[in-house]
């Protein structure tokens, strides 16, 4: 069977850790270059590591793409077909009144300066070649109030932003998806978890088959958008939480969501 992503160029921020590198992985499992672009060098050594041990191909790339120099570094004379938005930033307080000027720009510009940054380089040249694949990472947090109320703005931004290019650049023959992973069992999140255990039973209690999901399981997701099956897919936005947001707010004030007793399955 032929290869998904044979000859195409991949562009994965944050692919040096969790579901960026599993993006990675897969992209060029399927035949694409990939370019990994991390803060971390390490994590990007490792990504690229584990791709050509597979006998695949990868470029490592260290950068901020929420800086606009790094980010034009890193597109210089370089061919990217497919870009996946996926770094993000997060840090600081919840609820609004808390959240400090610092930290605000901090995130918005790690979570969606970062994917303006890119896209408008990225853009140029698939513009050119009339054709690309543009996938951005969001959250279940850019479609439901949960938490992080920064971050929240941001990843809602990414959605809309989504659904404009689609619109704007879709007669080059560009398509702009994006993605709302629920809670995804990274390394990072596993050690956050572990840490604390009751707050990992009270989230888990949120997923109707009480687990969260794999890195895996969004780049299944991210390598059907950026494959030809989904050449009518643009615009959209894909929720893939496991059922989370499906009824999230109601769930939690009815309390435990009533399930066909076992012996009926
Ligand atoms: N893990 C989850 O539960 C979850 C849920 C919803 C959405 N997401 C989204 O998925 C994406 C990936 O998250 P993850 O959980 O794999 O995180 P992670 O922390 O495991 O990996 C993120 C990677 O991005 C890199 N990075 C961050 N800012 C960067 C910048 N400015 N420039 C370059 N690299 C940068 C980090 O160095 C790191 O390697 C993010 O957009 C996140 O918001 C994650």
């Amino acid at each position: 069977m032929a290869l998904r992503l044979e000859g195409k160029s991949a562009l994965v921020t944050g692919a040096g850790n969790g579901i960026g590198r599993e993006i990675a992985r897969r992209f060029a499992a399927e035949g694409a270059g990939v370019i990994s672009v991390d803060l971390d060098a390490a994590g990007n050594a490792r990504t690229a590591e584990l791709i050509r041990e597979a006998g695949g191909r990868c470029e490592t790339l260290q950068g901020d793409v929420s800086a606009a120099a790094d980010v034009q570094r890193v597109f210089h004379a370089r061919r990217v077909d497919i870009l996946v938005n996926n770094a993000a930033a997060w840090r600081g307080d919840g609820l609004l009144h808390q959240v400090s000027e610092e930290d605000w720009d901090y995130v918005l510009a790690g979570t969606l300066k970062s994917v303006y940054l890119c896209t408008r380089a990225a853009l140029a040249g698939m513009m050119a070649q009339r054709g690309g694949v543009i996938v951005n990472i969001s959250s279940v947090n850019g479609i439901a109030g949960v938490h992080l109320a920064a971050y929240t703005a941001a990843k809602g931004g990414v959605i809309s932003l989504t659904r404009l290019l689609a619109l704007q650049y879709g007669r080059y023959g560009i398509r702009v998806n994006a993605i709302c992973p629920g809670t995804i069992m990274t390394e990072s999140s596993r050690r956050h978890y572990d840490t604390r255990p009751e707050q990992e039973a009270e989230l888990r209690a949120l997923y109707p088959a009480g687990e969260f999901g794999t890195p895996a399981d969004i780049a299944g997701c991210a390598l059907y958008l950026a494959s030809q099956e989904a050449r009518f897919v643009n615009g959209a936005t894909f929720v893939v939480d496991g059922g989370m947001t499906a009824g999230y707010r109601i769930a939690s004030l009815l309390g435990p969501m009533e399930t066909p007793p076992e012996e009926e399955a």
